[in-house]
């Protein structure tokens, strides 16, 4: 494999923590030239250190000053939104790891540069599907996901022998069910901060923790796989597995179906993302069947977990719908992990933001900060009403 080069922005976080894991094995084949954070200036110049990282990003001027005491000279340090972009646009492989809309600038640049994007933040490609598509035309650019699910789809999608999946019938996306698979409506209306950051299988930031526990997660994964495959979604189904060893399936039109399993390990998507079209020899999440291995699977409960219901009809209404979907649900859970809204709220608080959506077609990416605003703003006065 030739030597390349890596950006890894959204490098202190849960799969940036991860992906340094990956390349701190790899070092032979891969070149860490990038990385950037919000504000973990500390640990960012940890891992730019460790790995002597000649540019290094963060969100805000004031922590640039403190990241410049703490890095020897000669290394660039950028800031912002524009910073992110410029790294994005600097290295073979983009690893977008930041969490929420703030991942756009990755996403866009990236992909307008012709480079590969290997992609956890899945909130910019929901948000503009459209734009996306569009750049991602770009000679040269291509998008792995990163996402376990939609990972598995791609590795499952090799089995397709026609150019355009005609040949596929649906794709299958697996849910664990999260912390409160098999409560109540009734129950849920008690849960708790605490119980919905206690998820079953997988140790992940805490955005993503709550959204996995609200079910708006696997939402938001059936907008990710229909924008990432060109599927419409009424062919993307949701299946509950709690074991989450099945990372999805795709089923074919006669009937076959292909799974990817894995003990869950997010290093394996990653390393599939970066090694691409070879495997990286690591055996991460290998299982032991002699060992017991039970599969189970059933169907969700889309009366207590409304946030499916909510991801379905914002896929319909296409356009701007699912940016103004996840920037609400961005505000809701940001409030919900700051104490300001219960937990049983959070989803309440998107439904009524999307009660206000007028269809909108998103041409642009003026349009897009527009309607992510409009969202955040209604989202915002509706928590403070629930405060
Ligand atoms: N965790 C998982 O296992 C997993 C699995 C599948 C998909 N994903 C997706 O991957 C993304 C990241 O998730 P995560 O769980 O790793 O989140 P996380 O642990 O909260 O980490 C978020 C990262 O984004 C950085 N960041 C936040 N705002 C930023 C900004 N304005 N500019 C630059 N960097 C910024 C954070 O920096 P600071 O530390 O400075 O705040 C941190 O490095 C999400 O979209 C999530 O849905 C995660």
């Amino acid at each position: 494999m030739t030597r390349r080069s890596v950006a890894l922005l959204g490098a202190t976080g849960s799969v940036g923590t991860q992906a340094l894991d990956v390349l701190r094995r790899e070092r032979e084949r891969f070149d860490l030239v990038a990385i950037a954070a919000g504000t973990s200036v500390d640990r960012l110049a940890q891992v730019a250190r460790e790995f002597a990282v000649p540019r290094v990003g963060v969100a805000r001027a004031e922590d640039a000053s403190a990241l410049r005491a703490l890095l020897a000279g000669g290394v660039e340090i950028v800031v912002g939104e524009s910073g992110l972009a410029e790294l994005a646009a600097s290295a073979d492989i983009v690893i977008n790891a930041v969490v929420g809309f703030a991942g756009l600038p990755v996403t866009m640049s990236a992909l307008a540069a012709g480079k590969r994007l290997a992609l956890a933040n899945k909130e910019s490609l929901i948000a503009a599907a459209p734009l996306v598509a569009a750049v991602r035309e770009t000679p040269g650019a291509e998008i792995l996901p990163i996402d376990s699910e939609h990972c598995a789809i791609h590795q499952c999608l090799a089995s397709s022998h026609e150019p355009g999946h005609p040949d596929v019938r649906r794709l299958l996306l697996t849910a664990s069910g999260g912390p409160f698979r098999g409560w109540s409506r009734e129950r849920l209306r008690d849960a708790t901060l605490a119980d919905a950051l206690r998820h079953p299988t997988w140790t992940m930031g805490p955005k993503i923790t709550i959204d996995s526990s609200t079910l708006m997660n696997k939402g938001l994964e059936v907008l990710e796989a229909s924008a990432l495959f060109g599927v419409d979604v009424g062919r993307v189904d949701v299946v509950v597995h709690p074991q989450s060893i099945v990372h999805s399936m795709v089923e074919y039109v006669d009937g076959s179906v292909i799974a990817q399993l894995s003990a869950p390990d997010m290093r394996l998507p990653i390393a599939y993302c970066l090694g691409l079209p070879e495997r990286l020899d690591h055996a991460w999440g290998a299982l032991d069947f002699a060992a017991g291995v039970s599969l189970t699977f059933e169907a969700p409960d889309v009366g207590a977990f409304p946030a499916l219901g909510l991801a379905y009809g914002a896929a319909k209404r296409a356009g701007a719908a699912p940016a103004w979907l996840s920037a609400a649900n961005e505000v809701a859970v940001a409030a919900c992990l700051d104490g300001r809204l219960a937990w049983s709220e959070v989803v309440a608080v998107v439904a009524e933001v999307m009660d206000h959506y007028e269809d909108d077609p998103l041409k642009s990416l003026e349009d897009l900060v527009a309607n992510d605003a409009a969202a955040r703003r209604l989202a915002a006065a509706s928590v403070a009403r629930r405060s």
